[in-house]
């Protein structure tokens, strides 16, 4: 009798401890009266649009900092010079960025040599060229772009949307 205790005190604990080991895997349990999930979350407030600047007085190659779509988020545009993906203004050439890496949020700057934004932390790089793409390093999203307007009337370049999410946010729109 004694020998049959312990060996269901034996069974007992190595199928505790296999439970355990189980514990670390993610096992579906539908529950009928769990509440219905919540509307998938979505940025129901609009952009703003802002101005930018004139096409024609943006230089080419060169970044023109501006916020969007608050204050408290810096952005580079850049006229490239030749059309490009997304490109707007005259020559399709003007994309705008935010200047917040996607790894860990350190602020990346334009080197016109390369034509790449690089961040300085860890060294991702990134092609404005190219949509924002992520080329190397340890970020794995490329960079947020800013989407923009160009209003040939007025020669100005606006503003008005993110394509991506900013570093360190939950939405664009705070
Ligand atoms: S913060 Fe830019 S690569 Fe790490």
């Amino acid at each position: 009798m004694e020998d049959l205790k312990i060996g269901r005190r034996f069974f007992l604990k190595s199928g505790g401890a296999a439970a355990a080991v189980a514990g670390g895997t993610v096992i579906p349990i539908h529950n009928a009266n769990a509440a219905a999930p919540a509307a998938q979350a979505t940025t129901a407030l609009p952009y703003p649009k802002k101005a930018v600047g004139k096409a024609g007085g943006m230089p080419i190659n060169q970044v023109v900092s501006f916020t969007y779509p608050d204050a408290s988020s810096a952005c580079y545009a850049i006229r490239m010079g030749s059309a490009v993906p997304g490109g707007v203004g005259p020559n399709g050439d003007i994309v705008a960025y935010s200047s917040y890496c996607t790894h860990m949020g350190c602020p990346v700057a334009y080197d016109g040599s390369t034509r790449t934004f690089k961040c300085g932390c860890h060294f991702s790089i990134f092609d404005p060229e190219n949509l924002g793409q992520m080329v190397t390093g340890q970020a794995t999203e490329d960079l947020p772009r800013i989407k923009l307007e160009y209003d040939a009337k007025t020669d100005s370049v606006h503003a008005v949307g993110v394509d991506g999410l900013i570093y360190g946010r939950q939405s664009n729109i705070l």
